[in-house]
C-alpha cells in the first residue's frame, strides 16, 4: 500500500514537471525561443528535400522520405507556443495580429499540417516528379502564413 502511493506521488511529480516545462511555458520568451527553434529545424528538413527539388543533390528515396517525415512531425509542433499571451512582443517576429485573429492563424497552420502530411505520404512513395509538386504546395502554405502573421 505504501509502495502504490510513492509511486503515485512520484508519478504526479513526473507529470506536473512535464506540463510546466511544454504546456505552459512558465515565460514567454521560452515559447518564443520554443517555436523559433521547431521553425528553424523544420525549415532545416525541408531545405534538404529542396536542394534534391532543384536537382543541387542527387535523389536519394531513403533520406527524402525521413526528412519529409520529420518536417511533418515538426509541423504539428510549434502552434500553441505562438498563443502564449505577452509572446507578441520581444525578441520574436510575430506580428501581433496573428493573436487577434486566432482562427485565421489556426487555418494558416492547419494548411501546413495537411500539406506536409502530404508530402510525407508522396515522399514515402518515392516519385520525384510528385515530390516536386508537393514541396511546392508546402513552401507555398509557409509563405502564404509568413506573409500574414510574420513581419520581417
Ligand atoms: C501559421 C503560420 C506559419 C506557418 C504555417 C509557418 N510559419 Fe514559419 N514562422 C511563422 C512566424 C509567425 C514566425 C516568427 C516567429 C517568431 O519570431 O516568434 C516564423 C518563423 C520562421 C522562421 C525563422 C525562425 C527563427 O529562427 O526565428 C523560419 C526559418 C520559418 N518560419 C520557416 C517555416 C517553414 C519552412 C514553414 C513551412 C514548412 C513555416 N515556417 C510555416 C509563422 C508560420
Amino acid at each position: 500500500m505504501k509502495k502504490v502511493l510513492r509511486w503515485s506521488v512520484c508519478a504526479l511529480f513526473v507529470a506536473g514537471i512535464f506540463s510546466v516545462a511544454y504546456a505552459q511555458f512558465a515565460k514567454p520568451e521560452q515559447a518564443i525561443e520554443y517555436r523559433q527553434g521547431v521553425m528553424l529545424v523544420m525549415a532545416h528538413h525541408f531545405g534538404r528535400i529542396g536542394a534534391v527539388v532543384q536537382d543541387k543533390v542527387p535523389f536519394d528515396k531513403a533520406s527524402v522520405a525521413k526528412d519529409a517525415e520529420l518536417v511533418a512531425t515538426l509541423a504539428t509542433l510549434p502552434w500553441e507556443a505562438f498563443m502564449v499571451p505577452g509572446a507578441e512582443k520581444g525578441k520574436t517576429h510575430l506580428k501581433a495580429e496573428a493573436l487577434k485573429d486566432k482562427e485565421g492563424f489556426k487555418a494558416a497552420a492547419d494548411a501546413t499540417m495537411a500539406e506536409t502530411a502530404k508530402l510525407a505520404q508522396v515522399a514515402a512513395a518515392g516519385e520525384l516528379d510528385a515530390i516536386k509538386t508537393q514541396f511546392g504546395a508546402v513552401g507555398k502554405s509557409c509563405k502564404d502564413c509568413h506573409e500574414k502573421y510574420r513581419s520581417r
